[in-house]
Order: C-alpha cells, then sequence, then structure tokens
C-alpha cells in the first residue's frame, strides 16, 4: 500500500510553546506514529524571513531551537523527513511559476494574510515576499504532493488557495502533475489555547507562553501566574470556571475528565482555592512535557547529529522537489534543451 503523503512546518522566529503542541504538533506525531503516511516536515526558514528579512540572526538561531522541539515532542526522523526549506532550490522555481497564475488582489483577500498584515503595522510598507507567501507555501506543499497538511486552524486559508493554484495550473497547462491537499486540524474546542494571561492567544510577542523546553520551575512559576476568575477573591467565594484559563488548560491536558468535572463542580460551589487548582494543573502539564524535556536533554547534548538529520532530510527532500519540477517545467513547455 502507497502511504499518503503529509506535508507541514513552522517559521523559525522562536521557540515553540504548548499552544503550537495543541495546536499541531501532537498531531503530527500522532499522524507519524500510526504508520499511514510519509511524513515530510519543514522549517519554513525562508518563510520566517519574508517580515525578518533585516534581522536574520533571528532566523538562524531559532532553526536549531525548532529542530530540537521537533525531536523532544517524539517526531522521529527514521519516520519523518524533516528537512529546511532555503535548502530546496525547487521550491522556489515552483513558487515563481505559481506567482503567474495568482492575482494581487486575491492575495490581498487571503484572510490569515489580511490579519497578520495587520498585527504586524505594515501598513504600505508591506513586503512583496509576504504578500507572496501563500504562493510559497502552495510551493512547499505540491512540492511533495502533499495530500494532508496537519496545521492549526488559521491556515486554512493557506490550503483553499493552494487547492486553487493546484486547479488553475492543472487546467492551464493541460496536466495532471499537481495534486491538491486537506488540512488537518485540531478537534473542534482543541485547536487554540489561550495565554497565561487569559488572551486568546498564545504567543512570544504577548509574552504569555508556556515554552516546550522551559523547565520544570519556570513552567511552575507560569501556572502560578494564571489567568482565573477575577472575582474569585476569597477560598470560600463561587468561582467562575467558563473563561477561566486553568480549567480551559485542563480540559486539553488532563486526560481524566472525571476529576476536571469533579474540580469544576467544587470550584463553582465555592471552597476551592486558586493554589489548589493552579497545583494540580502543574502535575498534569507535567506529565505531558517531562518526557518533552529528557528527550530535549538527550539530542541537546548531540547537537552535530541534529544538522546531521537536518542534511539528511534535505537531501532527501531535494530529491522529491527536483523530481515535481521536472515534471512541472515539461507541463509548462521549458524543456527546450531536453534530449538534446
Ligand atoms: N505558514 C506556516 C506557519 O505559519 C508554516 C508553513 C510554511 C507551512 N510552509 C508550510 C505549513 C507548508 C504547512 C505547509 O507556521
Amino acid at each position: 500500500m502507497t502511504k499518503e503523503i503529509l506535508l507541514t512546518g513552522d517559521r523559525p522566529t522562536g521557540k515553540l510553546h504548548v499552544g503550537h503542541y495543541i495546536g499541531s504538533l501532537r498531531n503530527r506525531v500522532k499522524l507519524q506514529n500510526s504508520g499511514d503516511y510519509d511524513p515530510y516536515i519543514m522549517i519554513a526558514d525562508t518563510q520566517a524571513l519574508t517580515d525578518n528579512a533585516r534581522d536574520p540572526e533571528k532566523i538562524r538561531n531559532s532553526l536549531i531551537q525548532v529542530a530540537l522541539d521537533y525531536l523532544s515532542v517524539g517526531i522521529d526522523p527514521t519516520k519523518s523527513t524533516i528537512f529546511v526549506q532555503s535548502q530546496i532550490p525547487a521550491l522556489f522555481e515552483l513558487t515563481a511559476y505559481y506567482m503567474d497564475l495568482v492575482t494581487v488582489a486575491r492575495l490581498e483577500r487571503n484572510p490569515t494574510v489580511k490579519t497578520e498584515i495587520k498585527q504586524k503595522g505594515f501598513k504600505d510598507s508591506i513586503p512583496v515576499g509576504f504578500l507572496n507567501y501563500p504562493v510559497s507555501q502552495a510551493a512547499d506543499i505540491t512540492a511533495f504532493k502533499a495530500t494532508v497538511v496537519p496545521v492549526g486552524d488559521d491556515q486554512e486559508p493557506m490550503l483553499e488557495q493552494t487547492r486553487e493554484i493546484v486547479r488553475t495550473f492543472n487546467r492551464v497547462y493541460d496536466c495532471d502533475v499537481l495534486v491538491e491537499p486537506k488540512g488537518y486540524f485540531p478537534a473542534k474546542g482543541e485547536g487554540r489555547l489561550p495565554g497565561l494571561d487569559g488572551n486568546a492567544k498564545m504567543s512570544k510577542s504577548l509574552g504569555n507562553a508556556i515554552y516546550l523546553s522551559d523547565d520544570e520551575k519556570t513552567v511552575q512559576k507560569k501556572v502560578m501566574s494564571m489567568y482565573t476568575d477575577p472575582n474569585h477573591i476569597h477560598v470560600e467565594d463561587p468561582g467562575q470556571v467558563e473563561g477561566n484559563t486553568v480549567f480551559t488548560y485542563l480540559d486539553v491536558f488532563d486526560p481524566d475528565k472525571d476529576t476536571v468535572a469533579q474540580l469544576k463542580e467544587d470550584y463553582q460551589k465555592g471552597g476551592l482555592g486558586d493554589v489548589k487548582i493552579k497545583r494540580y494543573l502543574n502535575k498534569v502539564l507535567e506529565q505531558e512535557l517531562s518526557p518533552i524535556r529528557e528527550r530535549r536533554a538527550k539530542y541537546e547534548k548531540d547537537i552535530d547529529s541534529v544538522y546531521q538529520m537536518l542534511i539528511d532530510g534535505s537531501n532527501k527532500a531535494n530529491e522529491v522537489a527536483n523530481q515535481t519540477l521536472e515534471e512541472v517545467r515539461d507541463a509548462i513547455g521549458l524543456n527546450y534543451f531536453k534530449n538534446r
């Protein structure tokens, strides 16, 4: 049986946090271990440069951190091909061909790009490469003929745009070279983890994240600082569970649903203090985070082998992407020199 091809990745603009873990990393590990897929995991350093061109050092330093994050959550290089986007030249040639099939107006309508342009405060100074990144992402996905793309919910517009490009390309060049991908998203209500401060988004810039690389002490301090119910002042007061970050995290992380239900009941009745529920959450989090930390420590001792893994992965990725590029050039008719 031929396996379905899975492709996904992250921009290396910092360390990955538990929000990434819930939003997509743990799905990737699950799909990898199911044995039904041939997974490619890409560190999207070129995409990261689209809004960090003047700070390449940040991307350079984050690259190895993200590689360690992948390995520590259980992405297994004997099962998944981990590679680096900038080392795969075919991706950029594919991007160039796809750019001719997409209008500027269509890119400006991409909802995720639109939101990010606002967030990043580009105003009238949007880098061309940034506006174009959905097209380059279509190249990443189609170069491997991936059918499954496990990502966070915010990436759905990228997949929509990739499918459009695939259909346009195959129609315009009258071929079936490119393959349409499907997104693979987190289960309902489990996609987005709020920040420690209760903000809907966990992010580095908001300073409200728990990193996969945080040590035990740091995690504990962060958990103890979490936003709960601002009106729950005395232990005896009835507390609110909705919008209470500690309970949101427990819903996501604690496999013991009965205990969580009981804690919620007690909290709502009054008599259960914030410190108690935070200590409990810390214990639950540690069950998930301590094996991740142990694996990280092992790989950190052998950074050379981590780089070697990226070299091997990128070599393999180049073979696959070059093959697709060849087919794309043939489909467009750029094969003038072939057989001469
Ligand atoms: N855009 C993704 C992010 O924001 C990273 C990415 C780049 C990606 N190329 C991809 C994800 C291809 C899935 C498939 O992190």
